[in-house]
């Protein structure tokens, strides 16, 4: 289901990129491009670029890039008919009616409704919590909790009513049925027991997604009772794996990390000390999706987990999830306070300030704990501990780090640290062996992609050559007698190819963001943003540059016969192309310039 084409750019044009990334980034003129913060990944120096002439964006920190469908798209987590709709909003284009499935149809309502119910189920706690009778006690535990108001707004927290359905009633009043109502989890509908409300006398946090939109709630008894937390089932608003509580106001903390911590009060007690880039998962253990999602934001996360064995448990669990995500994992000690909300109330910020700064690489906390998981008196047990962390240092892939923790693991354990390079060296060799026998065994994928890390050798000289081609369009006359869209092999190169040719051959200039309306997949977009906005080396000797052209021109020819040859059974065919390989083998480009 898409729009029409030229609707699609209609729209696009009328929104200036630069206008639209204004109003969420503060951008400064510099040179032909806008500069600013990237919105993507945390930065102390903006390396985020738009550009009014290609009406795009590219970050050459991070590499995402598009155009102002995109950046809607990615910023606030649109769908592209969502983008579309929003920006054709902002000039005032009527949009047709679309044509959905009625399942899409169904799915979008259901959503909208979703969203809707969570939102004024939110705004009745916190109606409650701050002006009902009852309210008075779940405001009085709050603030005997510590919680400021301030803090109770800024993060909406509610009270539910001990009344097994005043919620039901409150949302039927508003017009939304039982089926709505079993949708969003809020309610029980049963057809013995009745309807009823899932939360009931608790103290309510709304869960936001990074957008701020209400997606579930969690809920604390006050005082004891099992269980202590009650939280929001899944739906199809909500996803625990891939939301975070308090990364919506992390997001923007700008701290060069972020940390996380176990629960829904060590978040509000970090964000009231100021620490706002505290986020916590939503009742279950730290998952790959929660990491992929903070990857977005950061580079580092502390985790700053309770002291006791279960908050080690999950720290340990936690680290190599980080690893697998490219984030830097550390771990912050809370003893001997149980976790980060009571050791603030006791010690305050400094003190915490100065626990984030002696947080302990994660790799090290790791050979802390199996340190203390044996007897070092005992030489047998002290031993097979030396060997447990050997083979621990050996599965760090970088020489440079691996030496590094070696020393540092010599030094605090008190091995020799000649003993322990020998022993991981020993380990090492049998560890990759087995490491990559094992992946190639169990994952036939990653079989694939060593394959296709050959393939991008021989793809690296096509994307330059088109990039080459549309930063400096001139070069053209010089290369369209040796090279056309069919040398681009890629599939998506073949199509990006296929459009610059034409408008370079009709003349025309090239309009960076119509050529990538024309992809609709994020992937293809990025890849597509990327070659658009590749810094070529600058050779200020023509004859240099003349030298470098030939040779990606030369690549990519031989790159596209080769395959040619592959795949014909037309003998005479292969003639031909043995021919041209040895001509373009003495292939020399001049650009004249
Ligand atoms: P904790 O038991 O450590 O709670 O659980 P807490 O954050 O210290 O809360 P207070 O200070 O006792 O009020 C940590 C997190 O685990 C989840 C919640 O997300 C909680 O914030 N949890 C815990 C549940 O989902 N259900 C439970 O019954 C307990
Ligand atoms: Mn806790």
């Amino acid at each position: 289901m898409r729009y029409a084409e030229e609707l699609i750019e209609e729209v696009r044009e009328r929104n200036d990129i630069v206008d639209v990334i204004s109003s969420y980034v503060s951008l400064k003129k510099k040179g032909s491009s806008y500069f600013g913060l990237c919105p993507f990944h945390n930065e102390k120096s903006p390396s985020f670029s738009v550009s009014r002439e290609k009406q795009m964006y590219y970050c050459f920190g991070c590499g995402q890039g598009g155009n102002v469908y995109t950046f809607l798209m990615e910023y606030n987590r649109l769908s592209f008919v969502e983008a579309m709709q929003e920006l054709a909003d902002r000039v005032g284009v009527e949009l047709p009616q679309q044509e959905q499935s009625p399942q899409e149809k169904q799915e979008a309502d259901t959503k909208v409704i979703l969203k809707e119910m969570n939102k004024a189920a939110a705004v009745y706690f916190h109606w409650q919590l701050l002006h009902s009778k009852r309210g008075e006690k779940a405001l009085e535990y709050l603030n005997k909790r510590g919680i400021t108001m301030e803090m109770i707004k800024h993060f909406g927290l509610g009270y539910a009513d001990l009344y097994r359905d005043d919620l039901y009633q409150y949302l039927r009043k508003k017009g939304y049925t039982d089926q709505q109502m079993k949708d969003s989890s809020l309610v029980t509908i049963d057809s013995v027991k009745g309807s009823y409300d899932k939360f009931f006398n608790r103290v309510m946090f709304p869960i936001m997604d990074v957008n701020q939109r209400v997606v579930g709630f969690g809920g604390r008894v006050m005082g004891d009772g099992e269980p202590k937390y009650l939280n929001s089932k899944e739906t199809i608003l909500f996803d625990k794996g891939r939301n975070l509580y308090g990364l919506n106001y992390a997001r923007r903390s700008r701290e060069k990390n972020i940390i996380l911590c176990e629960g829904y009060m060590d978040v509000i007690s970090l964000h009231m000390a100021g620490f706002t880039n505290a986020v916590a998962p939503l009742g279950t253990a730290f998952t790959s999706g929660q990491a992929m999602l903070l990857k977005r934001y950061t580079e580092e996360v502390i985790l700053s987990f309770d002291s006791d064995g279960a908050g080690i448990k999950a720290a340990l669990r936690a680290l190599p999830i980080l690893r697998e995500a490219g984030l830097r994992g550390k771990v912050v000690s809370m003893k001997p306070y149980k976790d980060p909300d009571e050791l603030i109330k006791q010690e305050g910020r400094e003190a915490f300030i100065k626990r984030l700064e002696e947080a302990e690489s994660g790799r090290m906390f790791e050979l802390v704990v199996l340190h203390g998981q044996y007897n070092q008196n005992d030489p047998e047990s002290r031993t097979e501990f030396i060997r447990q962390m050997a083979q621990k240092l050996a599965g760090i892939e970088e020489a440079m780090e691996r030496s590094t923790y070696i020393n540092a693991a010599a030094n605090r354990f008190m091995v020799n640290e000649k003993d322990l390079t020998k022993l991981v060296n020993r380990y090492g060799i049998g560890y990759q062996y087995e490491k990559v026998n094992e992946t190639y065994k169990k994952d036939p994928e990653t079989r694939e992609k060593a394959k296709q890390r050959k393939e991008d050798m021989k793809v690296q000289p096509q994307r330059l050559l088109l990039t080459w081609l549309i930063e400096r369009p001139y070069i053209y006359d010089s290369i369209k007698k040796y090279v056309g869209p069919n040398d681009f092999l890629l599939p998506l190169h073949h199509s990006v190819a296929m459009m610059v040719f034409d408008q370079l051959e009709s003349g025309q200039e090239i309009v960076p963001a119509r050529i990538l309306d024309k992809f609709t997949d994020a992937e293809e977009q990025k890849e597509v943003a990327a070659l658009f906005n590749a810094r070529l080396k600058y050779e200020p000797d023509a004859e240099k540059d003349d030298k470098a052209l030939t040779d990606v021109v030369r690549k990519v020819k031989m790159a596209s016969i080769e395959d040619e040859m592959a795949r014909t059974g037309d003998i005479v065919r292969w003639q031909e192309l043995i021919t041209l390989k040895n001509k373009i083998q003495k292939l020399q480009i001049h650009t004249n310039l």
